[in-house]
């Protein structure tokens, strides 16, 4: 698909078919991903992959209790076929930071020294070529939060403590699906939002 196309046509997906993703396909994304940007080329991203019916229910049922289920608003978001969450590792930077060709910026001191953490922006980088890499593959995808169930899904899929998550990729045929609220929202306006030369 052309990149103005692309970028254009990709919208968040919340509701899916129970139709499978090829594994070969979800291998392609995945390669995509992992050629994101990387600050100092930390490269520290891995991903938690679920597949399947019996994969994916693990994840919803350490996330989604029973009583909030009843009210999701996002039912068919469940039936998505691929569940993607990538985990960064904060010490991964500070590591990669203490190394001579970067230890002059002192942020291989610890994470405290990083006024903004590399390892989100590099991972949302990662996520948003998994977001289009979905969109090139003719799927829907949706980027959500774990908020208060990262502890559970860390423990639940045996990922290592010091890894963090920012979020999980839904991935899967599209069904078809209301709006949310936030999509309703307009893009802002080019004129608004840039500003040339100052503020
Ligand atoms: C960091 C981040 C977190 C998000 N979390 C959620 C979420 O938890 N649930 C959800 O339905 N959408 C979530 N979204 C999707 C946004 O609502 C969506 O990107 C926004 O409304 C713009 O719509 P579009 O991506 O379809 O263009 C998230 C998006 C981002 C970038």
């Amino acid at each position: 698909m052309e990149f103005d196309q692309l970028i254009r046509h990709r919208r968040m997906t919340r509701a899916f078919t129970d139709e499978a993703v090829d594994r070969s396909t979800v291998d392609r994304m995945l390669d995509a991903a992992r050629r994101g940007p990387s600050a100092g080329n930390t490269a520290s991203i891995e991903f938690l992959v679920l597949e399947g019916k019996e994969q994916t229910a693990r994840y919803w049922d350490t996330t989604l209790s029973s009583i909030r289920r009843e009210s999701f608003p996002w039912p068919e978001l469940l039936h998505a076929h691929v569940l993607i969450v990538p985990w960064v590792d904060p010490d991964a930077y500070v590591r990669r930071y203490d190394e001579p060709d970067k230890v002059r910026t002192g942020l291989g001191a610890s994470v405290d020294a990083w006024s903004v953490p590399y390892w989100f922006v590099d991972g949302g980088a990662a996520a948003m070529t998994l977001l289009l890499a979905a969109e090139n593959e003719g799927l829907g995808a949706l980027l959500f939060g774990l908020f208060e169930h990262e502890d559970a899904v860390r423990a639940g899929f045996g990922v290592p403590a010091d890894r963090r998550a920012l979020g999980a990729i839904a991935i899967g045929h599209r069904a078809p699906a209301r709006p949310s609220q936030s999509a309703g929202r307009a893009r802002r306006p080019l004129a608004t939002i840039v500003h040339r030369g100052s503020w």
